[in-house]
């Protein structure tokens, strides 16, 4: 059952399509402890998960995957998983570069580039270059917060002329600009919160939380938080 209380058959893509579907991927710890493994299996079986949704979007004409891979507040975590996961992250980059260019899906990040290991923060911005003009986008969040994004905006934002500093000119300023927001967020593992993703981005977005863990999220969950969008009435401040 989805938090929603909606229980599609998952069968088949709906109608209305998210345009930019951004996921918060979480529950791999869980995932791993309830299997008695280490915490960085879990991630590991998370990328596999990550690795499948890419080609739903694709299925389901998904123009856009945002998704949550490490929060600001992420670097809390002991110095070995935060190092597994930057390595995990560096492999998927290696391992989907055919794919992202085959399937001709740009790729990029989102985050404090500068808090990355060199080698990482290289890798990205070389795949970043070699995908720059393809129209489906996959979007990375890494060192990622919604507070640190919308501070360095506004260091950008004070230094424009005074009449362009609206919400168009502090949108301008952010990580990717021109990624329209969200239509739909999902959120794994039944938490019903932010966690600092998106925060400015997720004004208007419909929410969707499963309890499902990320590790086995699978197409017909997938399909059901479409289902759900699909049967969402998005006044965004308006009348029906
Ligand atoms: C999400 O899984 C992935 C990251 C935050 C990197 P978690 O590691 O947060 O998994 P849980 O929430 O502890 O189960
Ligand atoms: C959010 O998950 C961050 C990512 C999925 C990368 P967390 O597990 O870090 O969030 P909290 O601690 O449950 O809020
Ligand atoms: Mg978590």
């Amino acid at each position: 059952m989805t938090r929603d209380g909606k229980n599609g058959s998952g069968a088949a893509a709906p109608a209305r399509v998210p345009r930019h579907v951004a996921i918060i991927m979480d529950g791999n710890g869980r995932w791993a402890i309830a299997r008695g493994q280490p915490r960085l299996k879990g991630h590991m079986a998370g990328a596999k998960t990550l690795e499948n949704v890419l080609g739903w979007c694709k299925e389901a004409g998904v123009e856009i995957l945002t998704v949550y891979a490490f929060s600001t507040e992420n670097w809390k975590r002991p110095k070995a998983e935060v190092t597994g996961l930057m390595k995990l992250l560096g492999a998927l980059l290696r391992e989907k570069r055919r794919l992202l260019l085959r399937e001709r899906i740009r790729f990029r990040m989102i985050g404090r580039r500068g808090d990355l290991p060199e080698p990482l923060q290289r890798k990205i911005a070389d795949l970043e270059a070699e995908t720059a003009g393809f129209e489906h986008q996959f979007v990375v969040a890494i060192s990622y917060g919604g507070r640190a994004e919308i501070v360095d905006a506004a260091q950008k934002f004070a230094a424009l002329p005074e009449s362009e500093r609206d919400e168009r000119g502090f949108t301008a300023c952010l990580y990717a600009p021109d990624v329209p927001d969200p239509d739909l967020v999902i959120r794994t593992s039944g938490e019903m919160r932010l966690s600092n993703f998106l925060l400015w981005e997720c004004a208007y977005s419909e929410l969707y939380v499963t309890d499902v863990l990320w590790p086995d999220f699978g197409r017909d969950d997938f399909y059901k938080a479409l289902a759900a969008y699909a049967s969402r009435d998005r006044r965004m401040g308006g009348h029906a």
